[in-house]
């Protein structure tokens, strides 16, 4: 064989020293597997001399190959140590970053609830269109006219003062914020003629401080029926069959004597709650009476033809003895735990 270079030790060492600084340079799996390749692979220096050892002479081969297999042996047991090190260490980090803390509080995404006033409001209403009334909302920035002199209300009633009452600037432009949905008779009246059955909810603002029984701000419910030939009797009777409803079979009303320029005759109207906390009783529920002919002339009808009659309740006041309330101040704070007694429960 021609003139092979020998192998000799200087050559091995170096060949060794490289491929385990880069092995122990190596800080993930994957620079690992570059380094073995480079460091042991075909075209590796140690395969290389490997390659060569066939070209020996012979006497020479024991001693060669002993060194490039002891140098190879090295490099190969020093890759699998540090394979085990960063196999480790990885596992390591996956656990670390992929740790569930099982005592952790959860995010609970509570759910809402709607407020008890809106669900009184939709079971009333309920109750009105299943007798085939409609529902209609009047402005609650309202005129004047629509407010009180529609609704045979004298300029110098004291109602109309600012001690009650919220008007609104401009001055002079006649303009308040509604005290009462009554407004609504007389909207529902220009706007739909009668025969007539409506029932207008919505919020109304008085000049009151705020304490357990009182709101500046808070809502009723109106209804008015227009017709041929209504009398006192339908106002009971309905009125009567919206109590049993809301209150239970044993509910009834009572009507007693009151004024209102609105109606002639006016009524206050007591409720008999069978199940309220405390024992049963007569609770003052609302006014009510039958559609006053100046009114009825208002809206453009003949009082001779059309009669009717109309009511307003309060609906704070309504949810307070219905479900045992002590507090109205409860129902505008905004408080979600106390709304969430209600739960979604639509009644
Ligand atoms: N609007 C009256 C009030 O707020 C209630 C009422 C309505 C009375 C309809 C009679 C008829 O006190």
């Amino acid at each position: 064989m021609s003139g092979a270079p020998s192998i000799d030790q200087a050559e091995v060492d170096a060949a060794v020293d490289a491929a385990l600084q880069a092995v122990a340079a190596a800080a993930t799996s994957a620079d690992l597997k570059a380094a073995r390749i480079a460091h042991t692979g075909e075209a590796s220096p140690l395969a290389r001399l490997n390659a060569r050892l066939r070209d020996l002479p012979g006497p020479e081969k024991p001693a060669a190959g002993k060194l490039v297999g002891g140098a190879r042996g090295r490099v190969n047991g020093a890759v699998a140590a540090r394979e085990a090190q960063l196999l480790e260490v990885e596992r390591a980090a996956r656990l670390e970053a992929e740790r569930v803390d099982v005592t952790a509080a959860p995010v609970r995404h509570r759910p809402g609830a709607r407020h008890p006033l809106t669900l009184v409001r939709e079971r009333v209403e309920d109750v009105f269109v299943a007798m085939g009334w409609e529902i209609a909302e009047g402005p609650e920035l309202e005129h004047e006219w629509f407010n009180f002199d529609a609704l045979n209300i004298d300029p110098d009633h004291p109602a109309r003062s600012p001690q009650d009452t919220l008007f609104v600037e401009p001055e002079g432009a006649h303009l308040v914020m509604r005290t009462q949905t009554s407004p609504v008779q007389v909207r529902s009246l220009l706007d739909r003629g009668a025969p007539l059955y409506v029932l207008g909810p919505g919020r109304v603002y008085r000049t009151d401080e705020i304490d357990a029984t009182h709101l500046p701000v808070f809502n009723q419910f109106e209804g008015i029926a227009i017709d041929r030939g209504l009398t006192m009797a339908h106002l009971r009777g309905t009125l009567e069959h919206l109590a049993r409803l809301l209150f239970g079979e044993a509910a009834r009303i009572r009507l007693r004597p009151n004024f209102f320029p609105f109606t002639e005759p006016s009524a206050e109207m007591d409720v008999w709650h069978p199940t309220i906390k405390g024992g049963a009783r007569w609770i003052e529920w609302g006014g009510c009476g039958m559609v006053h002919p100046n009114v009825l002339r208002a809206a453009g009808l003949d009082p001779e033809e059309f009669q009717g009659f109309a009511f307003g309740l309060g609906i704070e006041r309504t949810l307070q003895f219905a479900e045992g309330l002590t507090d109205m101040r409860d129902m505008i704070e905004g408080d979600v735990r106390f709304s969430r007694q209600w739960g979604l429960t639509v009644k």
